[in-house]
C-alpha cells in the first residue's frame, strides 16, 4: 500500500459534488500526469469493463483469462465479481501487478437494493415517497460498498407506456415528473455528497435513451419519435439525473432516429454533454457496440470507432475498443485525441471515487459483515414493502381481515420463496425472503385461522416456465393434476370465510428480455379464481406482477385487489401488515393499468385529438370493443380510510413575477389512520402546440390521524410551466389553464388560471 501510495504521490481527496475550482485543477494535474506515463495499449485497456461470469473458478477471483487481462493493464473495471474477499483479491491485481497500478472500478446491477431487497422499482415508486427511496438507494449503496462495489448500474429511468414491455418493472412508469422526482432521489441516494466517502457509490443512470419507447413493447426493438416527444415526454428523468450530479450514464440497446444509442453523436455528446453539461463517464450496455453489427452499421471495427467518436468511453463485455481502437488509430478513423478524452473521464471517475488514494476504501470485510441483512435494513425493507402496495380495489370493506375469520389462503405465489425478490435482485437470495403463509403467521401469531392450499401452478406452460427459469426455479410444475390443485383450494376455501388468493406472475416474467403479449393471469390461474369464484365465498385478491396486467374479469369478481408487485426480502411480513390493517395501504399507480392489450400505449397524459371521444357520435376517437377508459388510472390507489378534500388558490393570475400557490385541506373521514399522496394536476387550454390533457405538476405524501385534517400546498411559478417548444427552446405560453388537487389522475378540473 505504502509504495502504492509514493508512486501515485501524495493526494487530497475531493468530493465529487462539491468539487471546488482548485479540486478539479488537483484532479486534471493528476490525471494528465498519470496519462503522459500510459502508453496507448493502457489508455485502451482503461476502456475496457469486463465480467468474469462463469468462468470464475470456484476458490479464485478471476480467470486466467482476466488475470493476464488485468495484470496487462487491459481492465478499466469489473463487474459480476461480488464480496470483499474476491474483489480484493481483482484489486490486488491491478494495483501490484500491472505496470502502472491503476485500481479498478468494480460495478454490479444494484436495482432495488443490494442483499436486502427491497420492493421492484416499479413498486418503490409506486410509494411516490421519494424521501423513502432515497433512504432506499442509501442503504442500497451503504450494503455494496461493504461488499467491495464503487459502482451501481442504476437508476433506470426509461419511461415507458407499454406494459408488455418487461422492463417496466426496472423503472417508475409512464410519467415523466414522477420520473424525474425519483432520478433525483435515488441519484442523491446513492452518491450522497461526497463519492470519495467508502458508504456511496457512483450511479449510472440508464438506459440512455428512450430505451421504454420500443415498438409493440418488444424489448431491445426500435424506438422512432419525434423531437418533441423525446424532449418533453420521455428525455426529463435522464437530466433530472444528470442535473443530481451522476457520475455516470450507460448508453441503450435502441436506435434513435436511425442511429444505436451507443453510437450517437448527437445523443452521447451534443445532447448530453452539450446540452446537459454533463461531465462524467459514459458506458455501453451489455456488448451493445458489438450490437450494432447486427443492427447494420459495419462490423466491429467499424461500430467501435463510431461509438468511440460518438462519445462513448467504456466498451461493457464486447472488447470491440481493446481489439479494434488502435488499427482504427494506425488508420486514420479516429485520433489518439479521442482515445484520450475517453480514458480521461475513467481516471477522472476513479479519482472521484477516492480510489487512488486507496484502492482498496470499498473493501472491508468487518463492514460487509456489519452492514449487510441487517436487522435495520430489514425493518426498513418490510416498511418501504407496505408503501409501495396500492389497493386497487375494496368493496365492503372485504380489507382488512379480521383475525377472528378463517382465511383459505391459496395460490402458487402464496407460499413461495423464490419469487418474491422480484426481477434484478442479483445479489439477493431468495431463500432469505418471507413468504406470504409465514408472514402472515409472523404477524398474527402461530394460532391465526389460515389454512393454505396451492390452487394452481402459475402457469401449466412447459415452455414458458422454462424460459422463466433462466436464473433458478421461479415456476415449478406441481406433480399433481391442475384438477386435484383446484379441487384442494376449492374444498379449503368453502370451509373458509374468506379467500386471499396470491396469484400473478413469476419474478422472470418481467425484467429484461421478458416482453408479453397477453398480460393477463395466466391460463392455470384464471382457471383457479374461476373455480373459486363459485363457491361464493369473499375473495380477496393478491397481485405479483412486474407490470399492469389486464385484470377486468378479476376486478368484476373479486372483492378486493391489493396489488403488491414483487415486494423483497420481507414480502410476506409486509403483505400481512396490510391485509390485518397494521398498515392501511397508500400506494398509487405510477402506470396506467389498461382494460386488453389493445388499449396500449395508453397513458394518462395523452393528447386531445381534433374529434374529442363522444359517445353518440360515431366519427369520434374511441374502440367499438372497449372503451377508451383504462380500468385503473395512473395515480389511482385506494385506501382503508376516506379523504375529502377542499381545494383554494392564493391567486387568479400568474405571471414572471408572481407564483400562485394551490392549497388542499384534506380530512380523513374514515376510521383508520392512512396516508394520502396530494396530487396537483394542470392542463393548459391553448398552447403554441397541442398540450396533454392532464400534467402532474407536484405530489405531497402526508399521514393524517382519524379524524383529521392537513394542509398541503403546491407553488408553481412560470418556469413549471415551460415546455420545449418546436424549435426545441424552452418557455412557456401565456393563456388560460384549468387545475385540480386530487387523490388520483382521474378527476376533473376544478379551478382555473390565467399565466399572463
Ligand atoms: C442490461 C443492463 C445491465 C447490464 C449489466 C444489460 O443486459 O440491459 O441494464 O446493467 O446488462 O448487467
Amino acid at each position: 500500500m505504502k509504495k502504492y501510495l509514493l508512486f501515485i504521490g501524495i493526494l487530497t481527496l475531493v468530493s465529487c459534488s462539491k468539487s471546488t475550482e482548485k479540486d478539479l485543477n488537483k484532479m486534471d494535474v493528476f490525471v494528465s500526469e498519470l496519462m503522459q506515463k500510459m502508453t496507448l495499449e493502457e489508455k485502451i485497456g482503461q476502456l475496457n469493463l469486463i465480467t468474469p461470469g462463469s468462468d470464475i473458478p470456484t476458490g479464485s477471483v478471476v480467470s486466467t483469462d482476466v488475470e493476464s487481462k488485468i495484470k496487462n493493464g487491459q481492465v478499466g473495471g469489473m463487474f459480476g465479481v461480488i464480496g470483499p474477499e474476491k474483489i480484493r483479491e481483482a484489486q490486488a491485481l491491478a494495483v501490484n501487478e500491472s505496470r502502472l497500478k491503476i485500481p479498478l472500478l468494480f460495478g454490479s446491477d444494484v436495482i432495488h437494493g443490494h442483499k436486502t431487497t427491497f420492493p421492484i422499482p416499479l413498486g418503490l415508486a409506486s410509494s411516490w415517497d421519494t424521501e423513502l427511496i432515497k433512504k432506499s438507494a442509501q442503504i442500497a449503496a451503504d450494503e455494496a460498498t461493504s461488499d467491495g462495489l464503487n459502482w451501481v448500474f442504476s437508476p433506470m429511468v426509461d419511461i415507458s407506456r407499454d406494459p408488455r414491455w418487461g422492463r417496466v418493472a426496472e423503472g417508475s412508469g409512464e410519467d415523466a415528473y414522477l420520473g424525474s422526482q425519483i432520478a433525483k432521489a435515488m441519484v442523491t441516494g446513492y452518491q450522497g455528497d461526497d463519492l470519495s466517502k467508502n458508504n456511496t457509490v457512483m450511479a449510472s443512470v440508464k438506459h440512455f435513451a428512450l430505451y421504454g419507447g420500443s415498438e409493440a413493447g418488444r424489448d431491445y426493438n426500435t424506438v422512432d419519435m419525434s423531437k418533441l416527444r423525446m424532449y418533453n415526454e420521455y428525455l426529463p428523468p435522464y437530466k433530472a439525473a444528470v442535473d443530481a450530479g451522476v457520475g455516470s450514464v450507460m448508453s441503450s440497446f435502441n436506435e434513435i432516429d436511425g442511429v444505436p444509442a451507443t453510437g450517437n453523436k448527437w445523443l452521447l455528446t451534443d445532447l448530453l454533454r452539450g446540452e446537459w453539461g454533463f461531465d462524467g463517464l459514459v458506458v455501453s450496455d451489455y456488448t451493445s457496440v458489438n450490437e450494432m453489427i447486427a443492427h447494420g452499421m459495419g462490423d466491429l471495427q467499424t461500430v467501435s470507432a463510431l461509438s468511440l467518436k460518438a462519445g462513448l468511453d467504456m466498451d461493457m463485455v464486447g472488447e470491440g475498443f481493446l481489439t479494434t481502437l488502435k488499427k482504427s488509430l494506425d488508420e486514420g478513423k479516429i485520433t489518439e485525441a479521442d482515445i484520450n478524452l475517453a480514458c480521461r473521464r475513467i481516471l477522472e471517475a476513479k479519482y472521484k471515487l477516492g480510489l487512488f488514494d486507496d484502492p482498496f476504501r470499498y473493501i472491508d470485510e468487518k463492514r460487509a459483515e456489519q452492514n449487510i441483512l441487517t436487522v435495520e435494513n430489514r425493518d426498513f425493507a418490510r416498511k418501504a414493502a407496505t408503501h409501495s402496495f396500492v389497493l386497487l380495489k375494496n368493496n365492503k370493506q372485504t380489507l382488512p381481515l379480521i383475525s377472528s375469520k378463517k382465511i383459505a389462503l391459496v395460490g402458487p405465489l402464496a407460499n413461495n420463496k423464490n419469487n418474491m425478490l422480484g426481477t434484478w435482485a442479483v445479489s439477493g437470495n431468495p431463500q432469505l425472503s418471507i413468504p406470504v403463509l409465514e408472514g402472515i403467521k409472523n404477524v398474527m401469531g402461530a394460532d391465526v385461522k389460515v389454512r393454505y392450499a396451492k390452487g394452481a401452478n402459475i402457469t401449466d406452460d412447459a415452455a414458458l416456465a422454462k424460459r422463466a427459469n433462466v436464473f433458478g426455479e421461479r415456476v415449478d410444475i406441481d406433480a399433481r393434476s391442475p384438477e386435484v390443485l383446484i379441487a384442494e383450494a376449492v374444498l379449503l376455501a368453502k370451509n373458509s370465510d374468506v379467500v386471499v388468493a396470491v396469484v400473478g406472475e413469476a419474478s422472470e416474467m418481467s425484467g429484461e428480455a421478458a416482453s408479453r403479449s397477453d398480460i393477463g393471469l395466466p391460463q392455470s390461474q384464471k382457471n383457479l379464481l374461476a373455480a373459486l369464484k363459485k363457491t361464493g365465498k369473499p375473495i380477496v385478491l393478491v397481485i405479483m406482477s412486474g407490470r399492469p396486467l389486464t385484470l377486468e374479469w378479476e376486478n368484476e369478481n373479486a372483492d378486493a385487489i391489493l396489488q403488491v408487485w414483487f415486494a423483497g426480502i420481507e414480502a410476506g411480513n409486509a403483505i400481512a401488515d396490510v391485509l390485518y390493517g397494521k398498515y392501511n395501504p397508500s400506494g398509487k399507480l405510477p402506470m396506467t393499468f389498461p382494460r386488453n392489450v389493445g388499449q396500449i400505449p395508453i397513458y394518462y397524459n395523452h393528447k386531445n385529438t381534433g374529434r374529442p371521444f363522444d359517445a353518440n357520435n360515431k366519427f369520434t376517437t374511441k374502440y367499438l370493443d372497449v372503451s377508451n377508459e383504462p380500468l385503473y388510472p395512473f395515480g389511482y390507489g385506494l385506501s382503508y380510510t376516506t379523504f375529502d378534500y377542499k381545494i383554494s388558490q392564493s391567486a387568479e393570475v400568474m405571471d414572471a413575477k408572481n407564483s400562485i400557490t394551490f392549497t388542499a385541506e384534506i380530512s380523513n373521514t374514515g376510521n383508520f389512520d392512512g396516508e394520502e399522496v396530494a396530487q396537483l394536476y394542470i392542463h393548459q387550454k391553448v398552447g403554441a402546440i397541442t398540450r396533454p390533457v392532464k400534467e402532474l405538476k407536484g405530489f405531497k405524501k402526508v399521514l393524517m390521524k382519524k379524524g383529521k385534517t392537513a394542509t398541503v400546498d403546491f407553488t408553481l411559478t412560470v418556469d413549471d410551466l415551460k415546455y420545449y417548444h418546436p424549435d426545441l427552446s424552452f418557455t412557456y405560453d401565456p393563456g388560460e389553464f384549468e387545475f385540480f388537487i386530487g387523490t388520483s389522475s382521474n378527476q376533473d378540473f376544478t379551478g382555473r388560471f390565467i399565466v399572463k
